[in-house]
């Protein structure tokens, strides 16, 4: 599904990413981990097309059509879903409001019809049931004076709504509380296909408990250097990533 070789990306100049390898089937949840300032979040929002970096060299591919000289919204069209680090608020605009716009733009931007007001309804009851959102928080102004659990509910509520083919959710767990973790873990889960793949980025083994990934990779210094699977994070969790970094010299 997607597959990133060799990228190097920068931003004013800086360069951040420096020759990392990727690839990511159908069907698999990818969790990737490492130190502040590796270039996690810079790895979601190349892949995600935010015009601020700038790719120097190297390729990313989902499902063999290379997309990274299209823009954030046709990225997003074939299906790429990036959560936020740092969600917009927009004042004036409900959570439905603005995933019905959403929605409707993206099948817009297919040939399609806006989708029913009735099927509408029925997939926002659906999935906020799926993901125990309640109804009031549906109408409140998108991210305004959300808390920080509540930004990453409706991370995951857009998510659900939007089915994409592949899910990068930078951080979703970080402020979440135990009963909050657990529930956008299990959304995820149900979620998950044959047909879509997710990759998480987080610094804790705990939100790996709830979502088994099938690989953990550890991302140092703009590149990849290490991959393993679950137990990789259990091993982190234990001692750090100074061994890591002690076996690269
Ligand atoms: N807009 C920017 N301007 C300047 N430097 C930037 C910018 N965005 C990112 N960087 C730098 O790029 C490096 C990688 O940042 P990135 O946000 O990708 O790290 P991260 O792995 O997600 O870290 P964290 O775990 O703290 O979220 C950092 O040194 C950061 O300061
Ligand atoms: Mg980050």
């Amino acid at each position: 599904m997607l597959k990133i070789q060799n990228l190097h990306a920068a931003i004013e100049e800086k360069s951040i990413l420096k020759g990392l390898n990727l690839e990511v089937k159908a069907g698999e949840v990818h969790a990737i981990m490492g130190p502040n300032g590796a270039g996690k979040s810079t790895m979601a929002s190349v892949i995600a097309g935010k015009e601020e970096y700038e790719v120097t060299s190297g390729s990313i591919e989902l499902d063999g059509e290379d997309i990274s000289e299209l823009a954030p919204e046709e990225r997003a069209q074939a299906g790429v879903f990036l959560s936020f680090q740092y969600p917009v608020e927009i004042p004036g605009v409900t959570v439905t409001n603005f995933i019905k716009t959403a929605i409707n733009e993206s099948r817009k931007a297919q040939g399609l019809e806006e989708m029913p007001a009735k099927e509408m309804l029925q997939k926002i009851r659906e999935k906020s049931e799926l993901l125990e959102i309640d109804r009031k928080f549906l109408s409140r102004s998108l991210n305004e004076g959300f808390s920080g659990g509540e930004k990453k509910r409706n991370e995951i509520f857009q998510m659900a709504m939007l089915e994409p083919k592949l899910a990068i959710l930078d951080e979703t767990d970080s402020g979440l509380d135990i009963d909050a973790l657990r529930i956008v873990a299990n959304g995820v889960n149900k979620l998950k296909s044959e047909d879509n793949a997710v990759i998480v980025i987080t610094h804790y083994q705990r939100l790996l408990d709830y979502i088994v990934p099938d690989y953990v990779h550890v991302l140092h210094d703009g590149k990849i250097v290490k991959t393993g699977d679950a137990s990789l994070a259990l091993e982190l969790e234990a001692k750090g990533y100074d061994w890591i970094k002690n076996e690269l010299v």
